[in-house]
């Protein structure tokens, strides 16, 4: 939420800059702007309500000599989407950038009298002035005092005007990364924008005071300690995060998924079983597990729900799946016996992390599953199992939430094994199936354009309804999720049985209605459910196996997937979600990649 980025060195810098917001935008696109610094001269500051391309031909007659500078692409949380708004913010001789929230800002401005100071509606700007009111030429002084008075998350990147040359930084919670290369210093809201000058590089500690030259990075506490955080190495490379001959990062992580799910599933097999120990998550410690919570948001915390669809009824150990959000002011009732596991892509989602402290705050087992290397939530769980989806760039999440999937399932598959409910055979047949969905999905993949076509049919639509029972009422959440996301049509998930006790009021000649039926146990059942919408006139596109046999005239469209055993269809079936989900946004001919008020890491509460 908000990319932000700041470089000095030997090099051009505006092109730096604006080139890693392009790659960080998916962190946020209503604004973006840059300050740079040029030699015994103000700042020159260019901020843009709109995509960072926009900012790019406004700075096309920008002087392209300075060689050190800020930038950043902003998703408005205080004060609307105006140029005003936009950062950097300059106040006195401080220019600053800012992820994150300042709580108290109304009381910052009057406890230092800033009103005069401030002209945007931004708690960002006062940020800049409560630096600036204690800027005396001292730049760690005015930092340290300004600490002393801002409550909430942030990372910032600070210039002062008579310190040229230098980058100063510093963050609590919003995540930073940063890198020293050949060419100069730089840092990051996160590894897109650095990947491309270094394969090495730390992530900012908390509380700690950055300075960024040309020739080296120090990194202090408060209190003037020198610190020297462990470097780290990026295990992918800038293709990973281009389009890859793609028009949309969405379709090319749609079509990774075969790749990222066997990447991420096969190191955990060992002759033929689910195991954890190249995780570090010893057997000793999922024995005395008596329940699961599961916490997490969005896409994740529906793939938490799908593994809570198969724990349940196959292994008997009971899993509640919490919104984080909410989970935080539930007085949730965990103990030692309890494992916490958080799912989260970016491993940044504030909720989620904060969620996660209150539960290592009551004595839990937490165990984070996570998509991005050394994230915060990553660090601050007891154990960690990454998924391997590589880097997820399109805001609507496709790859992560199945490699989320697979992932849950060899780590319930395993707690299930080590507690004695599953036989070794039944583990060894789980794993199997779950590896049987590689070629499912490809299967899907292959046959993407049957279902742009049978996408058709919501191109004009206002409303939709997706419906399921079981595992696949859980699926149609996210796919009704995927839908409203992208196409902005107004999409609704429902229990297939649910639906006539009200919602089906809603059903009107013509209306969509996605109807996902692939569990044999209550297969008679959801189509009973969908004869009830279609004799109301509802267009049914129905999404089921290859081997079930649909009575004739229950829909308008059918899509098949690849049989396979039922606590595995939500693989292939999550896939032909994604891809209506796809072909409705790109046939409406909006924004596939960056859905409009939405952005990609959630960092504020
Ligand atoms: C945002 C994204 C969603 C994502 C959710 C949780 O809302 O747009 O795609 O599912 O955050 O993100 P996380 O990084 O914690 O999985």
């Amino acid at each position: 939420m908000c990319g932000i980025i700041g470089f000095t060195g030997n090099i051009e810098a505006k092109k730096l800059l604006i080139d890693g917001l392009a790659r960080l935008e998916y962190r946020g696109y209503d604004s973006a702007g840059i300050a740079l610094q040029y030699k015994d001269q103000p700042f020159q500051i260019v901020k843009k309500a709109g995509k960072v391309e926009t900012l790019r031909q406004f700075c096309e007659d920008l002087d392209s000599s300075s060689t050190c500078g800020i930038g950043h692409t902003r998703w408005a949380t205080h004060g609307g989407v105006t140029d005003e708004n936009a950062h950097p913010h300059l106040v006195g001789r401080v220019a600053l950038i800012h992820n994150g929230i300042i709580e108290n800002y109304h009381e910052l401005i009057e406890k230092f009298n800033l009103e005069h100071m401030v002209k945007s509606e931004t708690d960002t700007e006062v940020a800049a002035a409560v630096i600036n009111h204690f800027y005396k030429g001292d730049p760690y002084y005015a930092i340290r005092q300004a600490m002393k008075h801002m409550i909430g998350s942030f990372a910032f990147c600070i210039m002062f005007q008579d310190v040229p040359d230098k980058i100063f930084a510093i963050r609590n919670v919003s995540p930073m990364v940063a890198a020293h290369f050949a060419d100069g210093s730089i840092i990051a809201s996160d590894l897109t924008a650095i990947i491309q000058y270094s394969q090495t590089y730390f992530i900012v500690p908390e509380y700690h005071i950055v300075t960024l030259t040309k020739d080296d990075i120090k990194v202090e506490t408060l209190d003037g300690q020198m610190a020297k955080p462990e470097s780290l190495t990026v295990s992918w490379n800038i293709e990973a995060a281009q389009k890859g001959g793609y028009e949309h990062y969405m379709m090319k992580e749609i079509m990774e998924q075969p790749e990222v799910i066997r990447g991420t599933v096969m190191p955990r097999i060992q002759d033929g079983l689910p195991s954890l120990l190249s995780d570090g998550v010893d057997d000793e410690i999922l024995k005395d597990i008596h329940e699961i919570r599961v916490i997490a948001c969005g896409t994740a915390m529906h793939a938490g729900m799908i593994f809570k669809s198969m724990v349940e009824p196959m292994m008997r150990i009971p899993v509640t799946v919490s919104i984080a959000s909410e989970y935080r002011y539930d007085s949730p009732i965990i103990d030692a016996h309890t494992l916490v596991i958080a799912v989260s892509q970016s491993g940044e989602t504030i909720d989620t992390l904060e969620a996660l402290r209150l539960s290592k705050s009551y004595g839990a087992k937490t165990l984070s599953v996570v998509n991005v290397k050394g994230s915060t939530i990553a660090r601050e769980s007891d154990y960690v199992v990454y998924t391997h989806a590589g880097p997820e760039i399109a805001v609507a999440s496709t790859k992560a939430y199945t490699v989320q999937i697979a992932t849950l399932y060899v780590i319930g598959c395993r707690i299930g094994l080590v507690k004695g409910c599953i036989s070794e055979e039944a583990a060894r047949k789980f794993i199997g199936d779950l590896l049987d969905v590689i070629p499912a999905i490809q299967q899907v993949l292959d046959n993407r354009e049957e279902i742009q076509n049978a996408s058709i049919c919501l191109l004009e639509a206002q409303d939709a309804f997706f419906i399921g029972r079981g595992i696949d009422y859980t699926l149609s959440l996210e796919g009704a999720l995927k839908l409203k996301e992208i196409s902005y049509i107004h999409a609704e998930a429902y229990a297939a049985g649910e639906l006539k006790h009200g919602t089906i009021a809603l059903i009107t000649p013509g209306i969509p209605v996605i109807a996902i039926a692939t569990q044999r146990k209550v297969f008679n059942k959801t189509i009973s459910n969908i004869k009830e919408v279609s004799s109301r006139g509802a267009y049914v596109l129905l999404i089921t196996e290859a081997d079930l046999r649909v009575p004739e005239e229950i829909c308008q469209q059918q899509l098949t997937i690849p049989e396979v055993d039922d606590l595995f269809s939500v693989f292939p079936a999550a896939v032909v979600l994604q891809l209506i989900a796809y072909y409705t946004s790109y046939g409406r001919g909006l924004d596939v990649d960056m859905p409009r008020n939405l952005a990609k890491s959630v960092t504020v509460e």
